[in-house]
């Protein structure tokens, strides 16, 4: 596996021409890192979901370069699946809607329905206009972590979670920091009106506000699959609990405004909700690398990428006896 940091347009041409030839490219993003495949090579989609540990009927996100290759994708795309495209695309927003015959099993779990996303990062974008220069139809990537664990937001961590699956003919293209810091929304679009399955920076309110429909989040029915939904994801080895519970030793992570606990080791002291998405992931990834066995967490409270930060840390939590429970039942 090699890595280019900061690279050139003809480093990404090679990085798109090794995607041709069935190669993994881990590639950045505004929200996290990717591990890209050619999304109709079939062994190179099954080398992603080995590289990850993924169940294989976990689908994949397609990532495209314009709204011209939806159609390429998805079929019976309705009116408000179109309108978000055009109001947030390039952006941090995966769409799930009806596959095409070009979306096969393999892709999509098994699924009769397709994730399509277009990132709005500029290494991102020039990798999947020269892929699509080479007659690639879309990258297969879904977040460069192993099963379970934290998305990567920098290049580093990436090789961290992945140099050990990869192989020697596989590149990391570093692009710096992921600007948003969370996975994109993911809305399903198969559905007379939008269901938001995960939440991210294009909030329920921007949704609303972009097709004039009400929004469902996470609704329970909804027949899809999305390993987000987990009860358990997104998760660090260190038991992240929420509150303000701390115990000497501790990581710790809250807005700057919240002092630091005596004795406990602070993570991050983020801004505001911006800022927090930013430097979640990393934060949780730090609490690892100074081998913590706990993290508690305040969490930013509100609507718009508020509820995304929280829908992480509760995924992050949930799962795990939190010591605020156990505490309580005390005497
Ligand atoms: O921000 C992101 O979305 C990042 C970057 C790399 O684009 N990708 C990402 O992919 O987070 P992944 O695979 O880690 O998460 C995508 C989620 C998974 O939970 C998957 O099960 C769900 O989207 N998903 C994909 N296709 C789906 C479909 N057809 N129906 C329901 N859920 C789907
Ligand atoms: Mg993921």
């Amino acid at each position: 596996m090699q890595v280019f940091t900061k690279p050139t347009q003809n480093e990404i041409k090679m990085a798109a021409k090794s995607l041709r030839d069935g190669n993994l490219v881990a590639f950045p993003t505004e929200t996290v890192y990717g591990l890209g495949a050619d999304a109709v090579n079939e062994k190179a989609v099954s080398r992603v979901y080995s590289a990850k540990g993924r169940p294989i009927d976990h689908p994949l996100i397609v990532h495209i370069s314009s709204v011209e290759n939806l159609g390429k994708w998805a079929i019976d795309i309705p009116d408000y699946a179109t309108k978000l495209a055009n109001e947030f695309w390039p952006g941090p927003m995966t769409l799930i809607l009806k596959k095409s015959e070009l979306a096969q099993e393999f892709i999509t779990g098994g699924q009769l329905s397709i994730g399509l996303r277009i990132p709005n990062q500029q290494v991102a974008l020039k990798l999947l206009e020269e892929f699509e220069g080479l007659g690639g139809l879309g990258v297969a990537a879904p977040s460069a972590n192993r099963f379970g664990s934290i998305s990567p937001t920098t290049a580093s961590a990436v090789e961290i979670e992945l140099s050990s699956f990869l192989g020697s003919e596989d590149l990391i293209l570093d692009g710096g920091q992921c600007m948003i810091g969370v996975e994109s929304s993911i809305i399903d679009c198969t559905k007379a009106t939008p269901v938001v399955l995960r939440p991210g920076a294009v909030s329920v309110e921007m949704i609303e506000s972009a097709t004039g429909f009400g929004v469902l989040l996470n609704s329970i029915k909804s027949d899809t699959k999305a390993s987000g939904l987990l009860e358990t994801h997104y998760a660090p080895k260190a038991q992240v609990t929420l509150g303000m519970r701390t115990e000497p030793g501790d990581g710790f992570l809250a807005f700057a405004d919240i002092p630091t606990p005596i004795g406990t080791v602070r993570l991050a002291s983020p801004k505001n909700n911006e800022e927090y998405a930013q430097v979640l992931y990393s934060a949780l990834r730090l609490g690892d690398q100074f081998g913590l066995k706990h993290i508690v967490v305040v969490e930013p409270t509100g609507e718009g990428l508020a509820l995304a930060i929280r829908d992480r840390l509760h995924k992050a939590a949930s799962g795990k006896t939190r010591r605020r429970e156990a505490l309580d039942l005390q005497p």
